[in-house]
């Protein structure tokens, strides 16, 4: 049986408490949505800076009742240590697990805004780190970024090779796993960095000057909109299906501990190119009966974007017993229901 197929069964008969920050956003409403159906206690922390109350209502749709009585929302921001120390016990219940994921995401954002994206993503940090240890949490688990491999050119990326940061947001990421280095040489205690690649699926934002591309491209297909490739289209990406980022997150925030206190990247170890992506998409929304027939506009590379990213998985195989259940094909065929929902409202 795999890690995750038995974790799941250990999870259901003793239920934990987790604590997961940017609870209103992409990735850590899946997450909460993923820990309620396992009938976990979860509590929730987001000041919607970029996430959404209509993503913890669709969350509340996917569950049961029950399980959603056992989801408490603290609507609160990172950048306050206070308010990282207060969501460490709910109801008197002290926290198990804290899966980290509140930060303001996009290279560009980053770009235009770098002190905001700082206070985030670095503070924020810092404080949850601060905070978790403090309370003496099981594990500790966090949002990390392949933005991290900055310009190393070596392919596939292994996680001890990182070249120099290309952005103001991937500094931020960098200085995430220095702190959490420090934490466990000097506090003894561990952090463990996910360093997710392109993740995508429901609930990732599609609106906006700093859209992902997926949700992006799909939206402009279904509203039958141009769509724009940055440079030539044979840049390339490991575009990572959000069932894969929750199952790393699960497994992480139960590994033994030897395991703990590591970086891991998550991903398929898959390449995809820009050009490919595009046909993937048309694929997927043919499948449910649209047709896009437009020509992609190129234009010039944007600054900041790693030319190629390809994930090496084997260390988390190894130490986490992660094994990804989606290819990119596999996802943006489960996603498209979402996204043609999402636009057709
Ligand atoms: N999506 C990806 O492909 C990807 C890739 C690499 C790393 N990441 C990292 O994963 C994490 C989650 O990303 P996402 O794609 O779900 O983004 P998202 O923007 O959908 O979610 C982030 C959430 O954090 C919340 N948040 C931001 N600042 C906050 C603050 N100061 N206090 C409290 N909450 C705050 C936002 O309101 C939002 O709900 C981030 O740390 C991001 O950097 C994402």
């Amino acid at each position: 049986m795999s890690r995750i197929v038995s974790l799941q069964a250990e999870l259901k008969a003793t239920p934990r408490t987790w604590l997961v920050t940017g609870c209103a956003g992409f990735i850590g409403s899946n997450l909460i949505e993923a820990l309620l159906k396992l009938d976990q206690r979860v509590v929730g922390l987001d000041n919607f800076a970029t996430g959404f109350q209509a993503n913890l209502d669709e969350v509340r749709s996917l569950v049961s009742a029950e399980q959603w009585a056992r989801f408490s929302f603290i609507e609160g921001d990172i950048r306050d240590p206070d308010t990282c120390r207060a969501a460490m016990q709910v109801d008197g219940q002290s926290v198990d697990h804290v899966l980290h994921q509140a930060a303001l995401g996009s290279v560009p954002r980053s770009i235009e805004d770098p002190i905001a994206t700082n206070a985030a993503n670095i503070t924020g940090h810092l404080n949850m780190l601060v905070a978790a240890k403090d309370a003496e949490v099981r594990s500790f688990v966090y949002a990390a970024s392949s933005s991290t491999y900055g310009d190393h050119p070596a392919l596939p990326k292994v996680e001890e090779c990182i070249g120099k940061p290309l952005s103001p947001y991937a500094v931020t990421k960098v200085v995430n796993e220095m702190y959490a280095d420090v934490f466990a040489r000097t506090y003894n205690f561990k952090a463990t960095g996910l360093r997710y690649f392109n993740v995508f699926g429901k609930r990732q934002n599609p609106n906006g000057a700093y859209a992902a591309v997926i949700p992006k491209w799909a939206g402009a297909m279904l509203q039958d909109e141009t769509l724009f490739i940055n440079g030539d289209g044979e840049t390339s990406r490991d575009f990572c299906y959000i069932a894969n980022a929750v199952q790393a997150n699960l497994l992480a925030a139960t590994a033994e501990d030897v395991a703990q206190g590591e970086v891991y990247n998550v991903a398929v170890s898959g390449r995809t190119t820009l050009n490919q992506l595009f046909e993937y998409l048309r694929n997927g929304l043919a499948e449910q009966g649209v047709s896009y027939t437009q020509d992609p506009t190129y234009r010039d590379f944007r600054a900041g974007d790693v030319r190629h990213s390809q994930a090496d998985i084997t260390k988390a195989a190894r130490l986490l017993g992660y094994a990804p259940s989606h290819t990119i094909v596999d996802g943006i065929g489960e996603a498209m229901p979402w996204y043609l929902n999402y636009f057709r409202q």
